[in-house]
C-alpha cells in the first residue's frame, strides 16, 4: 500500500521567536508546491503560537514535542493537549528518546499522553528505539515490541486511526551515525508486524512509520526507498531552511 510520506521536523531546545518567524518566511516559499507529502515543524512551545500564526494558509502542519497526560492541574512547568488544542497544534511528538532518557518518562507514563492527546484529536507521533547497548545485545525487536505493546496498550485501531510511529534508534540520534536504509528497513517491518498483531492488518498497512537519527538531505533518498519507510522525523537537518526543504523534496530533480 501506498502510504503519504511525512517529513517532521523537531527542533528540540533550538529557536527563538523571533528566529521561528524568520526560519518560517524563508522555509514556506521552499515547500510552496508540495502537495503529495505532509509537512510537520515542532518548534518549542515558546513558538508554538507565533508558529501557528504564521504558518497559517500553508501545508505546513504544526507539531509540540511534548505534553503533560492531564488536561489541567497542579503541575508546574508542565503543559497540556487542551492548551496545544487551542493553539492550532495538530501532532505531538510523545516517548521521543530524549524523554524517555533524559527525564525518565517510562511506556506506562507515554501510554497516559497518547491517551490524552487523542482526546483531542490531536495526532500522536509514537517514538520508540533502542539504544546501542541494546542492540549489541540482540535485544532490538525485543524493546521494540514492548515500547509498541506499552505504549498501545488498551487503545483500538479506531482510537489509533491517525497513529505515526517513528523508529529512532537513539545510537543515530544526533550522532551523525544513521542507520543503514537495510538496518532502518528490518526494524520498520518488524513494527508492522507487531502493529499488526496489535491491531489487524488494514490498521497496520495504513499505519505510517518514520525513521528518524541522523537524516539529512545526502542520506534520505535510500531510506525512503525501502518499503515500510514512510516519512522522517528530523532533528538537527530541520534546524535550517534549506536543508529541511531538501529532505521535505527528496527523490526531485534538483
Ligand atoms: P537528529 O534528531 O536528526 O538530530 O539525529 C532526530 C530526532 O531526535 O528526532
Amino acid at each position: 500500500m501506498k502510504r503519504r510520506p511525512l517529513i517532521a521536523g523537531n527542533w528540540k531546545m533550538y529557536k527563538t521567536v523571533p528566529e521561528t518567524l524568520a526560519y518560517i518566511e524563508t522555509f514556506k516559499p521552499l515547500v510552496a508546491g508540495v502537495e503529495d507529502r505532509d509537512i510537520m515543524l515542532a518548534p518549542p512551545f515558546t513558538s508554538l503560537d507565533a508558529a501557528e500564526r504564521a504558518l497559517e494558509g500553508s501545508n505546513i502542519a504544526l507539531g509540540a514535542q511534548n505534553c503533560h497526560y492531564a488536561d489541567e492541574g497542579a503541575f508546574t512547568g508542565e503543559i497540556s493537549p487542551r492548551m496545544l488544542a487551542d493553539i492550532g497544534v495538530t501532532y505531538v511528538i510523545l516517548g521521543h528518546s530524549e524523554r524517555r532518557h533524559l527525564f525518565g518518562e517510562s511506556n506506562e507514563l507515554i501510554r497516559k499522553k497518547v491517551e490524552s492527546v487523542l482526546r483531542y484529536e490531536l495526532i500522536p507521533i509514537l517514538c520508540i528505539g533502542e539504544t546501542l547497548e541494546e542492540r549489541e545485545a540482540g535485544k532490538t525487536l525485543s524493546v521494540l515490541e514492548s515500547q509498541l505493546k506499552e505504549g498501545l496498550a488498551g487503545f483500538s485501531a479506531e482510537d489509533l486511526k491517525n497513529l505515526v510511529i517513528a523508529y529512532e534508534p537513539v545510537w543515530a540520534i544526533g550522532t551523525g551515525k544513521t542507520a543503514t536504509p537495510e538496518q532502518a528497513q528490518e526494524a520498520h517491518a518488524f513494527c508492522r508486524k507487531i502493529l499488526a498483531e496489535m491491531f489487524g492488518e488494514d490498521f497496520s498497512e495504513r499505519t505510517r512509520i518514520l525513521y528518524g537519527g541522523s537524516v539529512k538531505p545526502e542520506n534520505v533518498v535510500g531510506l525512503m526507498a525501502r518499503p515500510d519507510i514512510d516519512g522522517a522525523l528530523v532533528g538537527g537537518a530541520s534546524l535550517k531552511p534549506d536543508s529541511f526543504a531538501k529532505i521535505v523534496n527528496f527523490g526531485r530533480m534538483e
